[in-house]
Parts: C-alpha cells; sequence; structure tokens
C-alpha cells in the first residue's frame, strides 16, 4: 500500500506555551488578573470587526477567549483564520466580564481571557455535522454519520456526560463490593458455550482445526465453578456477547454487573443488590432510595400488567373478564374461554369519545399488526353520559352482558373499554403491550432520566417455558437455575407448574437484572437437562466440567447479573443503549467507524480451516 502524499501543514506551529494552567472549566471571578495557558478545541468563533471571540472547549467545560489587536495583532490576525475545532493553545490575562455579557448558564461565565498569544497545535478539515457546546449550534445529524465520525460525536458534551456517568458506576460498583468482601475474578472471553437463549458469537480455533471457541453470552458457568472453588463471594464488571435481534435496549456486547455468593438466601441477595442501587442512585443522582424494593410474583405480574417487567408508574392496570363472558351468548369468547384461554380488559379513562377512524386505527394497526392478537372488542362510554357504543352488534352481544361488563369494571361516563380474549399468557402478554402503547399515547409514561423511580422484584418464575412451534420446553431464565424445593417432586410429572428460584429486578418497566439460586447437585442437574431434551450423554459433552465439579462438594449457590448499560441509560435519560457506549453497534451489528465485522485476507482463512460459503443473497464486495 502506498502512503498518500501529506501536504505540510504550514499553520501549525510548536507549544512555546509549556503545559495548561487551567481546564476550560476552571477559571472563575477569583482567577482575575492572573496570567493563563489553556489549550483545547475552537467550538464557536464570532467576528465582531476588531475583536474576535472564541469560545475553548475541553472536556470540562467552555472558557470564552477574547482577541483584540490592542492586545497582540499577531494573535488576532492569527484568530481570524481559526476554524471549528482547531486544537490551539492560549496565553493570556483572565478579566471579568462585563455584567451585560455574564453567561450565567456557563460555570466560567463571569470571565473571559484576553489572550496575548496564540500557538494554533491542529486544523481541522470541516466537519461532517456541527458539533458546537451550543445546543442551538447543532443540526441533527443521522445516527449512522455520527457512528462513522464517532470521536467527533464523542466530542458533544451529553456523550461525555453519559461516559462519565458511567465511569463513576463503575467506580462505586468496585468500591461497594470490596467493602463488602466480594473478590473480583476475571473470567475467559474464549470459552465453551453457555446457554443463555441466545445465538454464539464463535471464535475458530487455529491450532484445533474444526473447533471453535464461544464468546461468553454470561460467565455463568464459571462463576459457579468459582463457588465450587471455595472463593465464597465473586463479582466482576464483565462484558457479554449474545447474537440477537438488536433493539434500542439490547447491544450484541453489552456489560453485566456479575454476582455469584455462596449460601445464600434470595433475601441476602435482594438486600445485597438493593444496597448496590442505592449506593449509585445516592452518588448518581443524590437521592436515597427507600428500601426494601417492592416484590411481585411472576403470575400476579402478568395478571395485572401483562408483563415480566411491569411498569408500575402508571395505572391502567388489566382485569379479567372471563366470568362475565362465560354462557354470555357471545360466541367468540365463549369459545376462547372453552379452549382454556381468557378475556383481559383495560380500562382507559377520557378515551370515551373516541372517533371510529382512530378505534378502526387501533385494532387494524395496533392490536392485530404490531402486537398481533386476534382482534379488539371494544366500548365506548361518552363524556356526557349518553349510551353505550359496543363495536360488537347488539344481536352478537347483547346489550345486558355489556352493562355486566361495565359494571364489573366500574367503568364510568368518558371511559373507554379495551377488550382482547385469546390462550393464556399470550394474551396477557398482548394486552400488556396495548397498555403500553395507550400509555405513551396519553403521555402516562414520564421522561427517562428522572424520578419516579419504580423499582420492582419479581420472583417466582416458571421454572420452564413450553414452545408450541418445536414442541418442547425452554428453561424461563437458564438451565443451571433451581427449582422450587417444593416442587421437585413434580419435575418430570408436571414440569410446567414448577416454580423457580429466580428473580428479575426491574425498573420503570426495564429488566435490569436477572439471577437465581443455582442447582448444586448433579442429580438435580441432569434431571433438568434432561427436561430440556439434552440427554446424559450431550449433558457430559457440553457441560461435563460442571456436573464434575458438583460431585466434589458444591456448595448451595446463587447470585445475579445486573445489565450496567440499562442501568447507565437509564440513569442518564439515554434513549438508547448507543448513547451510553463509547463505540457501539448499528442496529445491524456493525460498527461504522471501523467497518466492523469485516472481512479477512484468505491467509488469515486457511490458517483457520475455514471456507466462506456466501448466501445466494449476500454477494462479496468489489
Ligand atoms: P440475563 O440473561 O438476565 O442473566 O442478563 C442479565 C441482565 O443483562 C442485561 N442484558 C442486556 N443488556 C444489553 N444488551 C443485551 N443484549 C442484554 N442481554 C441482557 C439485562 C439482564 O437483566 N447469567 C445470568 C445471570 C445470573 O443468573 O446470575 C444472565 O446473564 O439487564
Amino acid at each position: 500500500m502506498s502512503t498518500p502524499h501529506v501536504q505540510e501543514n504550514s499553520a501549525l506551529e510548536h507549544d512555546t506555551h509549556g503545559p495548561r494552567t487551567h481546564t476550560c472549566g476552571d477559571l472563575r471571578a477569583e482567577h482575575v488578573g492572573q496570567e493563563v495557558v489553556l489549550k483545547g478545541w475552537v467550538d464557536t468563533r464570532r467576528d465582531l470587526g476588531g475583536v474576535i471571540f472564541i469560545d475553548l472547549r475541553d472536556r470540562y467545560g467552555l472558557t470564552q477567549l477574547v482577541f483584540s489587536p490592542q492586545d497582540s495583532i499577531s494573535a488576532y490576525q492569527k484568530a481570524e483564520r481559526l476554524r471549528s475545532e482547531y486544537v490551539i493553545s492560549v496565553r493570556g490575562i483572565v478579566q471579568k466580564r462585563t455584567p451585560e455579557t455574564v453567561n450565567p448558564k456557563l460555570a466560567t461565565g463571569e470571565v473571559e481571557v484576553r489572550v496575548r498569544d496564540l500557538v494554533v497545535l491542529n486544523t481541522s478539515e470541516p466537519l461532517p455535522f456541527p458539533i458546537s457546546a451550543h445546543e442551538e449550534k447543532r443540526t441533527a445529524a443521522s445516527e449512522d454519520v455520527r457512528l462513522k465520525y464517532r470521536y467527533l460525536d464523542l466530542r458533544r458534551p451529553e456523550l461525555q456526560r453519559n461516559l462519565l456517568l458511567r465511569h463513576r458506576v463503575y467506580q462505586v460498583t468496585r468500591r461497594y463490593f470490596d467493602a463488602h468482601g466480594f473478590v473480583e475474578v476475571e473470567t475467559p472471553v474464549l470459552m465453551k458455550s453457555t446457554p443463555e437463549g441466545a445465538r454464539d458469537f464463535l471464535v475458530p480455533s487455529r491450532l484445533h482445526p474444526g473447533k471453535f471457541y464461544a464468546l461468553p453470552q454470561s460467565p455463568q458457568t464459571y462463576k459457579q465453578i468459582l463457588m465450587v472453588a471455595g472463593l465464597d463471594r465473586y463479582f466482576q464488571i464483565v462484558k457479554c456477547f449474545r447474537d440477537e435481534d438488536l433493539r434500542a435496549d439490547r447491544q450484541p456486547e453489552f456489560t453485566q454487573i456479575d454476582v455469584e455468593m455462596t449460601f445464600p438466601t434470595e433475601a441476602q441477595i435482594f438486600e445485597l443488590i438493593e444496597g448496590l442501587i442505592q449506593a449509585i442512585w445516592q452518588e448518581i443522582k443524590g437521592i436515597t432510595l427507600p428500601r426494601p424494593f417492592p416484590r411481585m410474583r411472576y403470575d400476579e405480574a402478568l395478571r395485572r400488567f401483562g408483563s415480566d417487567k411491569p411498569d408500575t408508574r402508571f395505572g391502567l392496570e388489566l382485569q379479567e373478564l372471563g366470568s362475565v363472558f362465560q354462557g354470555s351468548g357471545f360466541r367468540v369468547f365463549e369459545s376462547v374461554l372453552e379452549q382454556g384461554g381468557t378475556v383481559v380488559a383495560l380500562v382507559v379513562p377520557g378515551m370515551g369519545d373516541q372517533g371510529r377512524a382512530y378505534m378502526d386505527r387501533l385494532d387494524k394497526e395496533v392490536v392485530r399488526k404490531q402486537i398481533g392478537a386476534s382482534g379488539l372488542v371494544y366500548f365506548k362510554l361518552p363524556s356526557d353520559g349518553g349510551p353505550v357504543y359496543s363495536s360488537v352488534k347488539e344481536h352478537v352481544l347483547r346489550p345486558e352482558v355489556v352493562q355486566h361488563a361495565l359494571t364489573v369494571l366500574q367503568a364510568q361516563a368518558g371511559d373507554l373499554v379495551l377488550l382482547l380474549a385469546g390462550p393464556k399468557p399470550q394474551v396477557y402478554l398482548q394486552a400488556g403491550a396495548l397498555r403500553l402503547h395507550i400509555a405513551r399515547e396519553q403521555n402516562l409514561i414520564p421522561p427517562t432520566g428522572e424520578g419516579p423511580w419504580h423499582f420492582l422484584w419479581v420472583t417466582d418464575f416458571p421454572l420452564l417455558e413450553w414452545d408450541e412451534e418445536t414442541q418442547r420446553y425452554y428453561a424461563m431464565h437458564h438451565p443451571f437455575t433451581s427449582p422450587h424445593p417444593d416442587d421437585l417432586d413434580r419435575l418430570e410429572v408436571d414440569p410446567g407448574s414448577v416454580r423457580a428460584r429466580a428473580y428479575d429486578l426491574v425498573l420503570n418497566g426495564n429488566e435490569i437484572g436477572g439471577g437465581s439460586i443455582r442447582i448444586h447437585r448433579q442429580d438435580v442437574q441432569r434431571r433438568m437437562f434432561r427436561l430440556l431434551g439434552i440427554d446424559d450423554a450431550e449433558a457430559e459433552r457440553r457441560f461435563g466440567f460442571l456436573l464434575t465439579a458438583f460431585r466434589y462438594g458444591a456448595p448451595p449457590h446463587g447470585g445475579i447479573a445486573l445489565g450496567l448499560d440499562r442501568i447507565v441509560m437509564l440513569l442518564a435519560g439515554a434513549g438508547s443503549l448507543r448513547d451510553v457506549i463509547a463505540f457501539p453497534k448499528t442496529q445491524r451489528a456493525q460498527e461504522l467507524m471501523s467497518n466492523t465485522p469485516d472481512e479477512v485476507s484468505p491467509e488469515q482463512l486457511e490458517e483457520l480451516h475455514i471456507r466462506v460459503v456466501l448466501p445466494e443473497t449476500a454477494s462479496p464486495r468489489p
């Protein structure tokens, strides 16, 4: 590859100023009269004809510089050529701003620096998008462009604030666990596959043709082994990798605060984690969260909120109406009930006067298309107390039945009643999705980054989940989660009814953590694998090391992992995990700045014993 010819940049000079005396966020009225040296980026330049103002920016803030021919004609002339994001060093005298030019929004807003000497340390090409610290000077750039020039994007104060906040969360976490006797242990990144429900990222082995490492979906098996090893209390701030469909709150590589302890009870784990969360909120928000956090069983969460991560900051709770429609003559609902399904209602105050067009859109676009329910039945109760309107004709759904439903629901004039019917548990989840849709539309959800902070432990999850498509059970958390001891004898006879000793931590409708008390007995672990369709031979191949370890005095143990990125996102009020990760991946799992993933050389592939067979739709780049 030939090196491109680089033209000497004649604007650049040697830095004759020595180290900076202050950052761009330091200067206050008390510094007036001092000679200072500042270094940073040109944020904005205002040329007022005869005097030039520059806002100089670094991580710490903005300082106003004043260039005037009276102070230094050469500095003034050089300042005329400065452009956005040039890197400069200035020497000058701090002076008080005149009262009418004081900027109370800026920490350094009482002062400015009259520049005596300017050194241009580097220039900048015109920017692909404006990045001034002054919000009004920015225009929206597409996220793809921002990610391609991530180093420019990261100069924006909001993103720097997010990274700093994240840094403080690491520090509180490490101090907290250290103070509680936890040991930080690093676990391998090249490991054997651990099933957390996503696809693995695989790394081919050069030394072992045809064999692969997997990147950890979590360090689950290693942290359990550390308990067998007698470490007693482990934590790690650790990268995890999952090849799954991405959303605003999911990244293919993300960070967990991973924890495991020996001889724990659920109560001890809750107390430990509540203490950590409290310490984080104290540090970042300066508030003392009330403890203990509320708890809710999975069943209740599903029935009341249609979700295993309920947002309890607003009402609109679901109500079950199965009994009202039993024997009602309304065949659609009756047949759902006969097949073991149910009818779920949502009463929305203030929407009883909605027009036909809105209701049709809600039914077609939202309920059927987005949520995937079979259809919407609704009753409108006009706010003027006029007659109730039912979306189902009178000869199909009798007015007495409608009235009965409204009485049970205690619906009032002005309410809109929405009904979904279907098999359990899907119908609860669909009603939960509808609840969130309506809440967003009605502005019932407070902005992120601000309180109220509704933490909630969701407990008593089922151990297993039945999948119709593959006709088999899956572990609801992961296969190492302990069944409830009272349910152990039903493991083979009625697996669907077995509860897990698992718990999730939810914040404002976001799952920010999950964990469990583990299986520590080899026999129980084997039974669990069999239930999941993993026979003894396969169990041995995939998890033999764990099963063997369990034969050598494995103590009872349990733990949890918190989603650090999600916690930081919620604290920062960011709309996406991408805003709290320095170099995130896009929705298509690409890192646009360095263009990752990328092709590799044929030699590398050969060394790794790999031949690439592209799918027919994907053509190689020229
Ligand atoms: P789990 O799979 O629930 O548990 O993960 C723990 C927490 O990690 C966060 N999280 C994610 N954050 C961003 N992007 C993702 N793709 C992503 N996936 C998960 C969530 C989640 O609650 N080994 C178990 C923990 C244990 O049992 O101790 C585990 O990984 O906030």
